[in-house]
């Protein structure tokens, strides 16, 4: 893969739907990334070939989005809870370890609010914990307004977990 700017690299970035044709890519993704740079901020579920199986492969009403960059995927997001029974949406990123800070996770998180819209959803949710700045900050640049937080413990250390609303309408 060629090296480039932050700015061409996010421009290149393609965003898509996550179906059946993905799950290789996916648990490739997964399995690269399970790496404590990002299960340390994100664990919702085991980076696994398994988890990247299901997501593409089993019927569901929670949805995911991929990111590539020259065929390869490189982020997953995702707004979940429908299947669960919830009706708000938490919304769920990540970025490929290597591909940090290049802006992929601005356009993504832009491309999946924008999913939202379409699917008629009225606010989205998320938590994230409060030593993850990065992620903090650009939540709060795309609107989204801390409404809880609780203590919790993360690696052994002290941390908070903090729940953000967009509102949609
Ligand atoms: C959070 C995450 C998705 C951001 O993706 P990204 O592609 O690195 O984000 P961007 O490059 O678009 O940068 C977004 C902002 O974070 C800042 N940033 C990104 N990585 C950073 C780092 N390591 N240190 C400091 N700032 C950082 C960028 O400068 C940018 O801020 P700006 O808009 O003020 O310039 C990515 O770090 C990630 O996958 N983390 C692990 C999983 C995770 O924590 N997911 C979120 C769970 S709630």
């Amino acid at each position: 893969m060629s090296t480039k700017s932050p700015l061409s690299t996010a421009d290149d970035v393609q965003f898509f739907e996550v179906g059946s044709s993905h799950g290789e890519s996916l648990a490739e993704l997964l399995k690269e990334n399970n790496v404590p740079a990002v299960t340390r901020t994100f664990n919702p579920f085991p980076m696994s070939a398994e988890t990247a199986l299901k997501i593409a492969h089993l019927p569901r009403r929670d949805r995911y989005y991929g990111a590539s960059l020259e065929g390869k995927m490189i982020g997953l997001s995702m707004l979940r809870g429908w299947d669960e029974g919830y009706s708000v949406p938490s919304f769920g990123i990540i970025v490929d370890h290597r591909f940090h800070n290049l802006g992929v996770g601005s356009r993504m998180l832009d491309f999946t609010i924008e999913q939202a819209r379409v699917l008629g959803c009225s606010r989205v949710r998320l938590t994230v914990y409060s030593s993850n700045s990065p992620a903090v900050r650009l939540y709060k640049t795309r609107g989204f307004v801390e409404c809880a937080r609780e203590n919790v413990v993360l690696m052994s250390k002290p941390d908070e977990r903090v729940e953000m609303i967009l509102e949609l309408n």
